[in-house]
């Protein structure tokens, strides 16, 4: 069974991400998304919140597990017998990073091989913090985060400001 890794913080989910996820579950027998527990940031949500709102999401989409992770992603990939990491990249500027943490991941275990998904063109310019902020002044949402989630991201805004 090969199984995939889709990590990162989805905060929270896009369009994009779920782009990733549906090409990725036609590719690999499961994909486990992975919710990074980051205490060092400042999430709009909670791992839970996060979680809940991706299981909703990809509620229909048999082969995908959801779940969350601290410390280092290829302790947690090995302990979940995953073959592949999955990584969505969009532009040039996305590279630099992607390539720094896929040759770290790569030193730590050689086993696992990182892939990268180009992003789909109609989902290039989205990322959770663009969402966040067109949320924040009200702007529309539409075909940025799944439509299942809007309302639960807009709440989360205004419950903030
Ligand atoms: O959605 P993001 O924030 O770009 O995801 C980044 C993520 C979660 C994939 C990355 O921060 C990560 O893997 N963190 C776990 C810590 C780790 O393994 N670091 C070493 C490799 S850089």
């Amino acid at each position: 069974m090969k199984i995939a890794i889709y990590p990162g913080s989805f905060d929270p989910i896009t369009c994009g991400h779920l782009d990733i996820i549906k090409r990725s579950a036609a590719i690999f027998d499961k994909v486990i998304i992975a919710v990074l527990n980051n205490s060092s940031k400042h999430p709009l949500f909670t791992v839970e919140e996060r979680m809940e709102l991706l299981r909703r999401c990809v509620k229909d989409i048999p082969n995908c597990e959801v779940d969350s992770f601290d410390g280092l992603l290829m302790d947690y990939a090995k302990q979940k017998n995953a073959a592949v990491v999955i990584r969505g990249l969009r532009a040039v500027s996305d590279f630099e990073y992607e390539f720094q943490m896929a040759l770290l991941n790569k030193k730590l275990n050689p086993e696992i091989e990182t892939m990268f998904m180009i992003t789909n063109l109609n989902c290039l310019y989205i990322s959770s913090s663009v969402v966040k902020e067109i949320c924040r002044y009200g702007g529309d949402t539409e075909g940025l985060i799944p439509e299942e989630i809007i309302n639960d991201v807009k709440y989360k805004i205004e419950k903030e400001c």
